[in-house]
């Protein structure tokens, strides 16, 4: 189920574009290889989000070979760290290539297996909390990540509107688990939650101070 007309989604993907040369190198590889990489629409929100909430900490789960984690590295302050989780070996090394070359190594910490044992290994708490892995997954992270996240602080979710399959009569089980993550953040009184309907659907959960009032 198409969510853009074709010609809205060019406008918007054109209107994206940046000439960062490593984020576009990324990019280029991203499409060549159909990795799912949220794209650079996307990756200006999570740019302007990092900035707005004066991030200085940062954990990814589901990082790939590290697009989404480098729009978070830019913006991050100079003592700013970005935390990559990966399962796949090899999207780690990808991504240590990405940041070398762009002599941003100083601001990743890499780790490589389930990115929920992750988290759960590092200590801390987190600015931000972004949420891209296998879907059937995203219920257990909403638990791990309300668990622990601090008012002020924000989770932000890719693939909220799964191609429009969240808007199916009859939904899989991954539509399913997406459906039930949204609903968990959307129905938790300690969150203000609201989706940002580009690309694929990005879901940003504001964790507050009190109760909200809606
Ligand atoms: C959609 S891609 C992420 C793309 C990345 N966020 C970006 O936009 O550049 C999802 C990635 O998460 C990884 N992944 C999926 N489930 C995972 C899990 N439970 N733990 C760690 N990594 C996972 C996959 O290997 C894949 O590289």
């Amino acid at each position: 189920m198409a969510i853009f007309q074709e010609p809205v989604k060019k406008y918007l993907y054109q209107l994206g574009q940046v000439e960062h040369p490593i984020l576009k190198e990324m990019q280029a590889y991203g499409e060549s290889k159909h990795f799912p990489i949220v794209n650079c629409e996307v990756g200006r929100v999570l740019y302007q989000l990092s900035v707005l909430s004066k991030a200085k900490k940062i954990f990814e789960l589901g990082s790939g070979f590290g697009y989404s984690t480098m729009w978070f590295a830019l913006a991050l302050p100079p003592n700013g760290i970005v935390h990559h989780t990966d399962s796949d070996a090899e999207n780690t090394k990808l991504a240590h290539h990405y940041f070398k070359k762009a002599g941003l190594l100083g601001k990743v910490r890499f780790h490589t297996g389930d990115a929920l044992e992750s988290l759960a290994k590092t200590a801390g708490t987190f600015d931000i909390y972004y949420c891209d892995i296998d879907k059937e997954s995203y219920p257990d992270a909403y638990h791990a990540i309300s668990h622990r996240i601090k008012p002020g602080n924000m989770v932000v979710t890719d693939n909220l509107l799964w191609s429009g399959k969240v808007a199916h009569p009859n939904p899989d089980e991954a539509t399913r688990a997406i459906l039930k993550y949204t609903r968990l953040f959307w129905n938790d009184r300690r969150f203000a939650s609201s989706m940002l309907p580009i690309r694929d659907g990005l879901g940003v959960h504001l964790r507050l101070k009190t109760p909200r009032k809606f």
